[in-house]
């Protein structure tokens, strides 16, 4: 996974160094890239220090504690806090991941946070998703049928069930796209590890009826093919998945309904 690191004629200004909480004995220094489109700056890391006597051990517990006890208008994006909704996806210390699983402890020295790279910033740490959600629109993730709908549901065997493991539980973070340089280069064609991990997710399932259309809508040079195994994705998914074996499995499909 790339390691981020500024270059010497970077346009990022001199960033504020927030003051350290009075009496605070266990202090945790964070640094936090900032950007406010409204304020006409150029982007800042701005340094803060938390104070561990009074704050959760997780990454975005410390978030919380700057937002709600010294600088309330660091923006970032968070829900569960628990690694299921995928809001809190930035990168921490160099690799993409999700702030309310990745502790304090797994840093060391300061902690390091910008948002996800190579995606257009919103505000702070909160990236533009438009482009990433529409692709997996366009991967269409839904239940294709031809066959009229059972009265009661769609079965499925306890082994066509188990094909699904591994991709169900994706949480469309985007921590994995963000880290493929093809995506980076290409984002705008290429659809992307995450968005390939759920087509796959369709096209393996038992009850889907439309494998041909989807492999169709897949058989492109860029929305598929600009993968090249780089293996950032695996490296970097927060839930343990493997997207790059995902689409390798895509392209195998492609192969054989050729033969
Ligand atoms: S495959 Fe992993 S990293 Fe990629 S979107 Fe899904 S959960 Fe996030
Ligand atoms: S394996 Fe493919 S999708 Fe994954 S990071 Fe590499 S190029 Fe991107
Ligand atoms: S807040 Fe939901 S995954 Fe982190």
């Amino acid at each position: 996974m790339v390691q981020l690191t500024l270059p010497k004629n970077s346009q990022m200004v001199e960033g504020k160094v927030w003051p350290k909480p009075a009496g605070a004995t266990k202090l945790r220094e964070y640094r936090i890239y900032r950007w406010d489109p409204d304020d006409g700056r150029n982007p800042r890391i701005d340094t803060y220090f938390v104070d561990l006597d009074d704050c959760g051990p997780m990454i975005l517990d410390g978030l919380i504690w700057i937002k709600n006890k010294v600088d309330p208008t660091l923006t970032f994006r968070r829900s569960c806090r628990e690694g299921i909704c995928g809001s809190c996806a930035m990168n921490i210390d160099g690799m993409n991941t999700l702030a309310c699983t990745k502790g304090m402890d797994e840093v060391k020295g300061p902690i390091k946070i910008y948002p996800l790279p190579h995606m257009a910033v919103v505000k702070d740490l909160v990236p533009d998703l438009t482009n990433f959600y529409a692709q997996h629109r366009s991967i269409e993730p839904w239940l294709h049928t031809v066959t009229p709908a059972p009265e009661t549901e769609w079965k499925q065997s306890r082994d066509d069930r188990e094909k699904l493991d591994g991709l169900y539980e994706c949480i469309l973070c985007a921590c994995c796209s963000t880290s493929c340089p093809s995506y980076w280069w290409n984002g705008d064609r290429y659809l992307g590890p995450a968005a390939l991990l759920q087509a796959y997710r369709w096209l393996i399932d038992s009850r889907d009826e439309a494998t041909g259309e989807r492999l169709d809508n897949l058989e492109d040079p860029f929305r598929l093919y600009r993968c090249h195994t780089i293996m950032n994705c695996a490296q970097t998914c927060p839930k343990g998945l493997n997207p790059a074996k995902a689409i390798a499995e895509i392209k195998k499909m492609m192969v054989e309904r050729r033969i």
